[in-house]
């Protein structure tokens, strides 16, 4: 008898479309593991920071991403998982400005990316993986049961940030939130390595105007015959 493999359910996307708390809520409500991806680059980036290293020394950090002990751990009451970098709970320097820019700069070290592969892989356990990145369903888990390819306009990812940092009471314009991301669109489609796009086999939801809860059950319908 041949052994089914554990299911993985792929949400590949720009930065904006929702990926995140999209991906928390389907694997919590399939009772599935979770890998956010982003926060592995992020923790990299995070460790070069705190050894003082060049970003641009791409030994110095592959080496960095091959040593980096990155660990993640749900609290007992429930809060929000914590990301242990070196033993050390880093969870809010990970969510910062500095840390986004550090990970995408890191990111596009080919050596890099290839240090975190069997991390990411490792993930995969019973009953089932949601695995949240950009090159999910392309790259580390190409067999992937289920992919889906999340976007929302330009526009409205700019909406959504824009939200998100008056929250936090920074004074940014949209005209420069829209000008940055539709930058950065560009350039993720456009790297050599890993660039941003979905694999050919992706479902595409286009979540523009659309309430979480409903990409949510749109996602859960497409897993319907792997849960258990
Ligand atoms: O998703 P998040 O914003 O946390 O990712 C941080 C950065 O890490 C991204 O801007 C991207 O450059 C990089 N990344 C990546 N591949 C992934 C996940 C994240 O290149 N699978």
């Amino acid at each position: 008898m041949t052994r089914r493999p554990v299911p993985v359910l792929t949400i590949d996307g720009p930065s904006g479309s929702g990926k995140g708390t999209i991906s928390r809520r389907v694997a919590e409500a399939l009772g599935w593991h979770l890998l956010d991806s982003g926060a592995l680059y992020r923790a990299v980036g995070f460790a070069a920071g705190m050894e003082g290293l060049d970003l641009s020394d791409t030994e110095a950090v592959t080496r960095c991403a091959q040593t980096t002990r990155i660990g993640f751990r749900d609290p007992k009451d429930g809060g929000e998982t914590r990301v242990l970098v070196n033993g050390l709970d880093a969870t809010d320097e990970l969510r910062t400005e500095t840390c986004g820019a550090a990970a995408s700069a890191i990111a596009a070290i080919p050596a890099v990316r290839a240090a975190l592969l069997d991390k990411q892989r490792s993930f995969r356990k019973a009953p089932g993986l949601v695995a949240d990145g950009r090159d999910m369903g392309t790259v580390v888990f190409p067999d992937a049961e289920i992919k889906v390819f999340l976007t929302a306009s330009a526009e409205e990812r700019a909406r959504r940030r824009y939200k998100q940092l008056k929250e936090k009471g920074l004074n940014v314009t949209l005209a420069t939130l829209l000008r940055e991301i539709q930058a950065r669109d560009v350039r993720d489609a456009a790297r050599t390595v890993a660039p941003l796009r979905p694999a050919a086999d992706a479902v595409l939801i286009d979540s523009t105007g659309m309430p979480i809860e409903q990409v949510v059950a749109k996602v859960l319908e497409l897993a319907r015959k792997y849960r258990q």
